[in-house]
């Protein structure tokens, strides 16, 4: 049996995440999204909430478990047993860090990262500019799940 682990802050999860979610969710028997839970960075949306967004847009694929984290990446991933780590490539802005991490990881445990390229649609969405859309009241519907849609409408409305 394979298993993958995703791992990101998706504060809040886009399309474009559940997107690649869902793709490697074909590719794997078994998909862990690791929801990364970091005391020192300020977060809109606690992990909490995280897990039960990302739990409401990936419901009916039976295949893919949520579970939030703190600590190193590779030390969760022994501790779920995965294979590999997964993330999602937007463009060669995202490459350099990334590889940065793969790197690291592999150096660390001996993980491996596989990258999944993002549907072009969603090329150029991101958690940071879908807040910052919704902060100016920018209609980002068609960029995030429905109940992410709702939750940023209200964390951003004045009343
Ligand atoms: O969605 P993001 O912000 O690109 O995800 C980054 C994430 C969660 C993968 C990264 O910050 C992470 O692995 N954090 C856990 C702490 C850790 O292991 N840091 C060293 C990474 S090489």
């Amino acid at each position: 049996m394979t298993s993958a682990l995703c791992p990101g802050s998706f504060d809040p999860p886009t399309n474009g995440h559940i997107d690649v979610l869902k793709r490697c969710a074909d590719v794997f028997d078994q998909v862990v999204v690791g929801v990364v839970k970091n005391p020192a960075k300020t977060s809109m949306f606690s992990a909490e909430d995280r897990v039960s967004m990302l739990t409401d847009s990936l419901a009916g694929i039976e295949n893919i478990r949520i579970v939030s984290f703190e600590g190193l990446l590779v030390d969760f991933a022994r501790s779920v047993g995965t294979d590999v780590l997964v993330k999602g490539l937007r463009a060669l802005g995202d490459f350099d860090y990334e590889l940065q991490m793969a790197q690291m990881n592999h150096r660390l445990a001996d993980f491996d990262t596989l990258f999944i390229a993002t549907d072009p649609n969603y090329g150029y969405v991101s958690s940071s500019l879908v807040k910052e859309v919704a902060k100016f009241g920018g209609s980002v519907e068609s960029l995030v799940p429905p109940m992410v849609a709702r939750a940023l409408k209200e964390r951003t409305s004045d009343g």
